[in-house]
């Protein structure tokens, strides 16, 4: 089946010296999403920003904002980014492994309206996300080991798309299945036929003309 692809520029890869420019220019491509990088330092070895900074963006966009938190306390943080203008907040299964925190989750995020998403590392078994396919809008599969921009996609990822792609099919249920690294105009196209149809992607947009390199995702 023939998804229409969500390009999601991941704002970690912007040139903070300029973002308004840059922001316009997102604005100005096909780009629908804008994904949101949240890092604490402990659940992954970098540091990035808060529901402050997601404020001010909020403030200057109308697109999707596609936050991805890759932090300890998900629940704890979870209101404050959607209060600060989330449309969507995904958290790791690695950070809530005990199902009925996870469920508390999920549930908390959707009773706000908005989009709720769960993500898996390089090496969690998709089998983990089996038992949640009706919880989730987002299912947000890694393909580099979460924490930096730049690095190489991992092909085992396509595997993971497959299998979760299979699974909500067979489920009947349409959500959206996000791939999180790696991404460039090669990567794009397999993980399309594997069954994805949002793509994050840094480093491809950021370090080229903007407009140019969503087109080649889209
Ligand atoms: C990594 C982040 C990704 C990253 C993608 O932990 O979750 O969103 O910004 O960057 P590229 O597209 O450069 O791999
Ligand atoms: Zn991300």
């Amino acid at each position: 089946m023939d998804r229409k692809m969500i390009i999601a520029p991941s704002v970690l890869s912007m040139d903070y010296s300029r973002m308004a420019e840059q922001l316009k220019e997102i604005e100005e491509s096909d780009a629908e999403w804008l994904h949101f990088d949240v890092m604490d330092g402990h659940f992954v070895p970098n540091l990035t920003f808060g529901p402050d900074i997601l404020k001010g963006f909020r403030k200057a966009s109308d697109l999707f904002l596609d936050v991805h938190v890759m932090i300890d306390r998900p629940l704890f943080f979870a209101e404050k980014f959607l209060s600060a203008g989330a449309d969507n907040y995904t958290f790791h299964y690695e950070a809530v492994p005990e199902e009925g925190e996870l469920r508390r989750l999920a549930g908390l995020v959707r009773s706000h309206g908005k989009s709720v998403g769960i993500s898996i590392k390089p090496d969690t078994h998709v089998s983990v996300l089996k038992p949640y396919l009706d919880l989730f809008d987002v299912f947000l599969i890694m393909s580099v080991e979460p924490g930096f921009g730049g690095q190489k996609f991992i092909p085992e990822s396509l595997d993971k798309i497959r299998t979760l792609r299979g699974w909500l099919d067979e489920a009947s249920l349409n959500a959206h299945i996000e791939v999180d690294g790696g991404i460039n105009e090669t990567t794009a196209k397999l993980v399309r036929s594997a069954g994805a149809d949002v793509l994050v992607a840094g480093s491809f947009v950021f370090k080229q003309n903007i407009r140019e390199a969503v087109k080649q995702l889209a």
